[in-house]
């Protein structure tokens, strides 16, 4: 059963855009994370050597895939001792988050929890199953029926750390209540604030979080951010081996089967470290440069302590921000996009070029 879903969020943005793109030095979009540096030529290298898929790829992945998984979570997560019946590729993350619920038969009467500052596809799996989703995110709220939770450490859009005594607090109270918890995880190499700008930022999979059993436990991880891999469609998913058998039956029934060249691709790109530490450099100086500018034209910064956005408030509602950005040529996402807590909020992407970043900075700062 199908439930009504929302309009489309982003459409409702038009106006503003059309304002923007007025300025007589064009439009600075930070709206939407999407990647706008090149794909590192070795994995586009190891997506052309692969480019003879005859044969359907397996939904379970290669044998190459499934281990180069299991050895980065124990290398760049602290997740060791996962086999690979413990991992699964997805077709980018957002398929999953979107389908889980259903895969999992959750339906009416069944809750799924998400963050009271969330990326809207969570809602949006619930509303596909047919369940009710709550944003909580204090684990005594969360109700007896409650089947699924979804984290997201570090946030979108708000740039929040869990760190390993909150994950394990959570963690506990799914399993009170027998629910599955899920961690999104694709920020998690993109540290910056306090602790987190020289500390590893944990996986819900990590052993001091787990306690040793991942039962019930999932993390899900996407290439598309770490590694400008969003057109590939380069994600996987790990932990409770039960789970993951479960999932793979739905998903090869359904055919959610990731192509050949890309499965080859993500085996080098996991393989390798450089090319994310050069990424995070980009953002780290993007943010350098965007952060105070938006600071001193009147903006707060709320956590952000990790990831891909800025997560400020002026103090007024998001849409006379949107509206003030706009008209320096400037899209921003409004609070009101990630559900009903954060109404004064709104999001910048640090997804821009250097010379578009700079250019909102300039126009930020002769703005006051
Ligand atoms: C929190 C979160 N989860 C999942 C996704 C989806 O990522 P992808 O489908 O590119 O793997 C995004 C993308 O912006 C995100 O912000």
């Amino acid at each position: 059963m199908l439930a009504e879903l929302p309009e489309y969020p982003w459409d409702a943005m038009a106006p503003y855009a059309a304002q923007a793109k007025a300025h007589p030095d064009g439009m600075v979009d930070l709206s939407i994370g999407s990647p706008v540096d090149p794909t590192p030529e070795l994995i586009r290298t190891a997506l052309s050597a692969a480019t003879d898929a005859h044969a359907y790829p397996t939904t379970v992945g290669t044998p190459a895939l499934r281990e180069a998984i299991v050895e980065w979570f124990g290398r760049r997560r602290d997740v060791s001792g996962l086999a690979v019946d413990n991992v699964l590729p997805t077709i980018g993350s957002k398929e999953f988050v979107a389908w889980l619920a259903f895969m999992l038969r959750l339906g009416p009467g069944d809750v799924v929890v998400h963050p009271r500052a969330a990326y809207p596809t969570y809602a949006i799996g619930a509303a596909m199953a047919g369940a009710r989703a709550l944003a909580s995110d204090d684990p005594a709220e969360w109700p007896e029926n409650t089947k699924l939770v979804w984290l997201n450490s570090p946030g979108n859009p708000d740039g929040r750390v869990l760190d390993i005594d909150a994950l394990r607090s959570r963690v506990q109270r799914a399993r009170e209540l027998g629910a599955i918890i899920v961690n999104d995880e694709c920020y998690a190499e993109l540290g910056w604030d306090g602790r987190w700008s020289h500390d590893r930022i944990p996986s819900i999979l990590d052993p001091r979080v787990t306690g040793g059993s991942l039962e019930g436990i999932l993390s899900a991880y996407s290439l598309s951010k770490q590694s400008n891999l969003a057109g590939y469609r380069a994600a996987f998913v790990a932990g409770d081996r039960a789970l993951i058998d479960q999932l793979l039956v739905i998903r090869k029934h359904a055919g959610m089967m990731l192509p050949g060249p890309v499965q080859a691709a993500m085996v080098v790109a996991l393989g390798d470290e450089s090319h994310v530490a050069a990424q995070k450099e980009l953002y780290r100086a993007r943010r350098s440069v965007l952060l105070p500018a938006l600071v001193a034209a009147g903006f707060t910064l709320d956590a952000s302590e990790a990831g891909l956005y800025l997560w400020v408030t002026e103090g007024k509602d998001a849409w006379i921000s949107i509206e003030r950005l706009a008209s320096l040529g400037i899209l921003a996402g409004p609070g009101h996009f990630y559900g009903d807590h954060y109404p004064n909020h709104v999001r910048l992407s640090l997804t821009a070029s250097d010379e578009r970043i700079g250019q909102a900075a300039a126009r930020l700062r002769v703005s006051v």
